[in-house]
């Protein structure tokens, strides 16, 4: 795609991109591997696409990595997945924002039930990097119904009226705009309780890659396919409101 897409992206109009990170455990099954394979395949090319879309000039990544209905599984996967992501907070996210300034982390969703370490290494990366270019949200522990359910006690609490404004600044995603884009890996026409209230005019693109094999090749797949697009947001196309 290289430079002539480079610029599209720096257009403005994808700025804010959202993934459903899914097929981690199918990747595995298909090598034979147990799913914790998958979901460590799966945590190691984040770093890479990350470093893709900064390429295209995208601002925002949202990526979702452990729902709130994924405490289902087993306690081994569940145990797995929580020691990857200690493992990626603690050493190589913390490594990431000692050297750059450009990037922000922060981890979209309920953050109490996470294991206690995890937690407090979520809350410091948090606060090493404020304001930088370029935001990745980790929605850990997340899910849609939740943040709203979270966002209008907040606004109880606070006293304030619930509004659709208030309701947006109550949210985890606070700061961050919502997606343009929503891509989901892994072939599946669902949202999965993913950006529910965010996502109200995202563009979504379903890819059959499973997470563990996304790369530029895919993403730049998607981009084509967003800018493909018309975007209405319930009204019409331009041209047809002068005829
Ligand atoms: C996504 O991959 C990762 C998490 C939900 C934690 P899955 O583990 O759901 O992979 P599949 O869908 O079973 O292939
Ligand atoms: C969605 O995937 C959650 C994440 C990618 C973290 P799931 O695998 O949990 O979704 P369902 O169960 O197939 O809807
Ligand atoms: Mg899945």
């Amino acid at each position: 795609m290289g430079s002539k897409n480079e610029a599209l992206c720096a257009d403005g109009r994808l700025k804010s991109v959202a993934i459903i990170m899914d097929g981690n455990g199918r990747w595995a099954k298909k090598r034979l591997l147990p799913r914790t394979a998958g979901h460590e395949k799966g945590a190691a090319i984040i770093e890479n696409v990350l470093k893709v879309f900064r390429e295209l000039g995208v601002h925002y990544l949202t990526l979702y990595a452990f729902s709130t209905e994924n405490w289902k599984r087993p306690k081994e996967e569940v145990d797995a997945i929580m020691n990857l992501a200690y493992k990626y907070v603690d050493k190589v996210y913390m490594d990431r924002l000692r050297s750059e300034s450009e990037l922000a982390i922060r981890f979209i969703g309920d953050k109490s039930a996470l294991p206690e370490k995890l937690r407090e290494k979520c809350i410091e990366i948090e606060n090493m990097q404020k304001d930088a270019p370029f935001v990745c949200n980790i929605a850990l522990n997340y899910g849609g119904r939740a943040e709203i359910v979270h966002a209008a006690n907040e606004l109880v609490k606070k006293g304030l009226p619930i509004t659709e404004e208030n309701l947006s600044h109550a949210m985890y995603t606070y700061g961050t705009p919502d997606p343009d884009l929503i891509i989901r890996t892994g072939g599946n026409f669902r949202v999965s309780n993913f950006l529910i209230w965010q996502g109200a005019y995202s563009e979504y693109v379903i890819l059959d890659t499973l997470w563990p094999d996304f790369g530029r090749e895919d993403i730049e797949k998607c981009v084509k396919e967003f800018y493909s697009r018309k975007r209405r947001f319930g009204g019409i196309d331009e041209e047809d409101s002068k005829k």
